[in-house]
């Protein structure tokens, strides 16, 4: 192959525009997203569907979120934010110090994966630092209210437009749930 030819290959591949920053959560009507670190529901599917959307992406989390999974996720570059300089993450991780950081990093796997998208996956804040910066959110809407510690920010409806909606209902539990995606409004 020539040179020539190669760079044409790329053209076809590389991303043609900026990354995109998106979150996914799942969330209770109140805002809910967790208890005791530890997810205030077991929703087999929406563990399915957090699986499918984040696969070969790289995640950005917090420390406290880390914790909560215990080990890194496959097939997933997993950043993980902590400001103690001596936290150690075991191998699997990135650990980085700043948003700034996690970032630039998350941009750089994902160009060099040919991703268009890097996922903030939380916890509350993490969310919080992000939430503005962020041009799409997969949030799974929990109909239940949750006496939680810890919440997804206020946000306004009003800059996002919904994208799709998939309904679901977890039999064991009896919850009803979505999957929603939301795009920023331009
Ligand atoms: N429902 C959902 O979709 C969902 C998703 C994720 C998590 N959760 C829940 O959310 C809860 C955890 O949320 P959380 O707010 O307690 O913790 P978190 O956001 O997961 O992590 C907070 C930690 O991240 C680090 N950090 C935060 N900002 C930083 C910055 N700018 N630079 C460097 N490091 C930074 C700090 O770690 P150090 O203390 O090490 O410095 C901080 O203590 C749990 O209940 C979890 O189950 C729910």
């Amino acid at each position: 192959m020539t040179t020539e030819a190669m760079d044409d290959d790329l053209h076809d591949t590389l991303p043609d525009d900026n990354v995109k920053l998106s979150l996914i959560v799942a969330m209770a009507s109140n805002r809910c997203i967790g208890i005791n670190n530890m997810l205030p529901w077991r929703l087999p599917a929406d563990l399915q569907y957090f699986k499918r959307v984040t696969s070969g992406k790289a995640i950005v989390m917090g420390r406290t979120t880390f914790d909560s999974l215990k080990r890194p996720l496959p097939n997933r570059t997993n950043i993980v934010m902590t400001r103690d300089p001596n936290w150690e993450g075991p191998i699997g991780t990135r650990v980085v110090h700043s948003l700034e950081a996690a970032l630039a990093l998350a941009e750089s796997v994902a160009v060099c994966n040919y991703q268009d998208e890097v996922l903030i996956i939380g916890g509350a804040e993490i969310y919080a630092q992000t939430l503005s910066q962020v041009s799409r959110m997969y949030i799974t809407e929990v109909d239940t209210v949750v006496n939680g510690d810890a919440f997804f920010p206020e946000w306004d409806a009003n800059e996002w437009g919904k994208t799709s909606v998939e309904t679901h209902f977890d039999e064991a539990t009896g919850l009803n749930y979505r999957f929603v995606v939301y795009d920023r409004k331009l």
